[in-house]
């Protein structure tokens, strides 16, 4: 077996996010919370993948947000018990190697498996180009995305079921490696969150920044209230003597996993009995998620009131990620006859 490359005999995890900014409530449940437990068992190593974000930048204004987008989501990672005393912190970019990597695993990838995986058919479309048109970047973002993993030699990757199929496609690149110059990196696994699939304030669709649905961990309670009470509940309750229905209704769902058992029943019998209204199920409902993200909040601020803290924890994380980085590298130039 290979042994993980910082030495410790626990497991290595590594997870990446995109920085497009303040993170939501869905990005919470479904993959940040999981982050925070995963520190207990792991190694953990959490990267702002921000050479990625370039895959999909259509005009040059949008390179602006870069660095403002990782302070905002790295300081929504801390405020959740991200823990830099635990974990590798640190921006992809700020780690060239990985880009090193990927040219060197480049030379080992049959186009055939990059332009077959469906999150690049999804982008082409999204972005109105052609597999002629679309950039070379865009259609390597798998490799890139395998650099980032084995190059801390991880063997765990928490991610969505979106992410399944790159995961699967590390693991054929790295066998095709191994296979090729040796026994090098394990073959890395996905490790897929079973968290609620939170719907957004739409009712219907998965919470997204995109489909503007969404709750920002980062609102103030007010600001947060005022969207609850946009939300879509029980589409035939168009009167307040009607009985609602809380088992099609979205509002009910979130109580359930924010207010608690005990609430979230007299929520039940109160609708069904049209004894609560939806403003005031709303209301209440905000409440909770006020209460759930307190704590999370109050630490947010803390954090962004010490100048420079963030760009701190972000260097040091990335002087840990390099050391390790540079011995990896080194290893796979010796197998590949370079250097
Ligand atoms: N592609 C991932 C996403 O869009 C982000 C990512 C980049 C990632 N590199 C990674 C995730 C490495 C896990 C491991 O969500
Ligand atoms: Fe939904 Fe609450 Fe209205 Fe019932 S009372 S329909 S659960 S918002």
């Amino acid at each position: 077996m290979t042994q993980p490359a910082n030495g410790s005999h626990k497991g290595v995890i590594f997870s990446g996010m995109r920085p497009t900014g303040l993170l939501h409530l869905g990005n919470y449940m479904g993959a940040l919370q999981n982050w925070v437990t995963l520190q207990d068992d792991y190694s953990c190593i959490y990267c702002a993948v921000d050479i990625h974000a370039l895959t999909t930048v259509e005009r040059p204004e949008e390179t602006a947000s870069i660095k403002p987008n990782i302070e905002d989501m790295v300081l929504d990672w801390l405020a959740a018990g991200v823990d830099p005393e635990k974990s590798i912190v640190f921006v992809q970019s700020h780690v060239p190697e990985v880009m090193t990597l990927h040219t060197l695993l480049s030379m080992i990838t049959p186009l055939g498996w990059l332009t077959r995986v469906p999150t690049f058919k999804d982008k082409v479309r999204q972005m109105h180009e052609t597999e002629e048109t679309v950039n070379y970047g865009l259609v390597g973002y798998p490799i890139l995305q395998t650099a980032d993993i084995i190059l801390y030699k991880a063997d765990t990757v928490p991610v969505g079921q979106d992410q399944v199929p790159h995961i699967e496609l590390s693991r054929e690149i790295v066998r095709r490696f191994n296979n090729m110059f040796g026994e090098t990196f394990p073959e890395p696994k996905a490790k897929l969150t079973e968290a609620p699939l939170l719907l957004g304030l739409d009712g219907q669709n998965k919470m997204s920044k995109t489909l503007d649905n969404h709750l920002d961990l980062a609102a103030t309670p007010e600001e947060t209230t005022k969207r609850v009470l946009t939300a879509f509940t029980d589409p035939e309750r168009v009167r307040r003597e009607l009985p609602g229905r809380p088992d099609v209704c979205n509002i009910y769902s979130l109580h359930k996993i924010f207010s608690g058992a005990e609430a979230s029943s007299a929520v039940y019998s109160e609708c069904t009995t049209a004894q609560r209204g939806c403003v005031d199920c709303k209301r209440h409902l905000a409440d909770s998620i006020n209460d759930y993200l307190k704590d999370l909040r109050e630490r947010r601020e803390e954090f962004k009131a010490r100048p420079g803290y963030v760009q701190e924890i972000l260097h040091e994380g990335g002087k840990k990620a390099k050391a390790i980085a540079v011995e990896t590298l080194a290893e796979v130039y010796d197998k590949m006859g370079l250097g």
